[in-house]
């Protein structure tokens, strides 16, 4: 599969949402924004570098040590961009820089400095300037920076994450893409999977399915949970080796072009559920189900959750799990002992996005959002619950795009049937 063509945002976004940026700011006012440093990781080993969302979603440049500067006054626009300078003995080692000569063309800003002349050239661009944009606390000496110059400074993450929210027609496609890539490595993941296994090992097939697909990294450290570990809801340890007649949970997602794909499935690693894994995982997905019916443009993800939380209570009352009146036991949330996260969150370049997440997720979903949905049940083995049920996790997670009629799932390449997971690991 060529996916080249897909792999970029066309320059053109990166202006607009430049322009939409100097649209809303007021007359004589100036906007920054920096990405990080590399981080060292040991010795002279440093972490793989990746751009903040913020920055690379108004620049497009993924290099580190770098900020843009907006300035509006008198209704006159300028941008100019920080970055690192060139060094011929750094770029033999490390790789490649752009460079302040070339940088202004490339990126389409009309000017460009040496990242160490930050300081000096912010101050006298921005002296007669009433008001700064700045998102305060990620960097001391940004802070100072910005602070000495400005009493008025307001936060620009609102700003940008209201626009980041609803997502555009090219960034849809590579969602789509990063989800298309997670399914396939979920699906391989399946087919790889048996007792006596590491459970790094099948981190290893998923990674390689990414990277088949043109997905350099996961959007996330890969969680790859057999048995009990499933009831960790971040672990990514993943260094257990994986029993038979245990489930295996998997949350794992590709990013693509820096957005997020986020899929979990949940299956048993000898190809086989038993009767009680059954039981259980036609819950969730019965919950997930009726949740996708319901997130939809208008409705809000509190109110799907408000449906899962009835779904799950009953559910739980029938096995066995817990004891006494659904009514009651939904007032007295009995079910967070067993489902302890929330429904879903927004997804974009960030897995968990920008959005609205106060008072319960309840602001009402629109068209361009894309968000997940993942209910999940984990009953730890020390908890009062029948025999036959403890020690096992399962979660379902979808990806779902707001559109004009409903929802589109962008995951639904990834199998979650009971029958279709064990046709799929009894035929390897
Ligand atoms: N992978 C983290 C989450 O599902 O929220
Ligand atoms: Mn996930
Ligand atoms: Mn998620």
């Amino acid at each position: 599969m060529d996916l080249a063509y897909l792999a970029e945002l066309p320059q053109e976004e990166f202006i607009t949402r430049r322009e939409n940026v100097f649209a809303q700011m007021q007359d004589n006012s100036a906007f920054i924004i920096f990405t990080e440093a590399e981080k060292r990781r040991n010795n002279d080993c440093n972490y793989h570098f990746r751009p903040d969302s913020y920055f690379w979603y108004l620049t497009g440049f993924a290099e580190p040590e770098s900020a843009l500067l907006l300035i509006k006054q008198k209704g006159l626009c300028e941008s100019t961009i920080f970055l690192r300078k060139k060094d011929r003995e750094k770029e033999i080692w490390t790789g490649r820089r752009l460079g302040v000569e070339a940088a202004p063309e490339t990126l389409k800003v009309d000017a460009a400095f040496e990242i160490e002349h930050l300081a000096k050239i912010f101050t006298e661009k921005t002296q007669n300037l009433t008001a700064c944009y700045y998102a305060q606390g990620y960097q001391a000496w940004g802070d100072k920076v910005v602070n000495a110059q400005f009493k008025e400074v307001i936060d620009w993450r609102p700003m940008l994450s209201e626009m980041r929210l609803i997502k555009s027609t090219a960034e849809i496609a590579l969602i789509q893409q990063a989800c298309h890539i997670s399914a396939l490595a979920h699906i391989r993941a399946m087919k790889q999977t048996r007792p006596n296994r590491y459970e790094m090992e099948i981190e290893g097939e998923i990674q390689h399915e990414f990277n088949r697909f043109g997905a350099r990294f996961p959007s996330y450290n890969s969680i790859v949970a057999s048995g009990e570990n499933a009831c960790v809801l971040h672990y990514d340890e993943n260094s257990a080796v994986m029993k038979d007649g245990d489930l295996l949970l998997i949350d794992a997602g590709a990013e693509f072009a820096y957005y997020a794909g986020d899929i979990t499935r949940t299956f048993p690693v000898n190809g086989k559920f038993s009767e009680p894994q059954k039981a259980l995982y036609e819950l969730v997905l019965k919950a997930q189900k009726e949740a996708i019916k319901l997130l939809v443009p208008s409705n809000s993800i509190k109110m799907a959750n408000e449906r899962v939380i009835e779904i799950f209570t009953e559910g739980l009352v029938a096995l066995g799990i817990l004891k006494g009146n659904v009514h009651t036991l939904i007032e007295q949330k009995a079910y967070r002992q067993f489902y302890m996260h929330g429904l879903g969150h927004w997804l974009g370049l960030d897995v968990h996005d920008v959005g609205d997440y106060s008072n319960e997720r309840s602001r009402p979903l629109e068209i361009g959002m894309v968000i997940t949905v993942e209910p999940g049940l984990y009953i730890a083995s020390d908890t009062d619950v029948p025999e036959q049920y403890k020690g096992i996790g399962i979660r379902i997670e979808d990806n779902l795009l707001m559109t004009e009629y409903g929802n589109k799932n962008l995951t639904s390449g990834c199998p979650k049937e009971l029958a279709d997971i064990e046709e799929i690991m009894a035929a390897v």
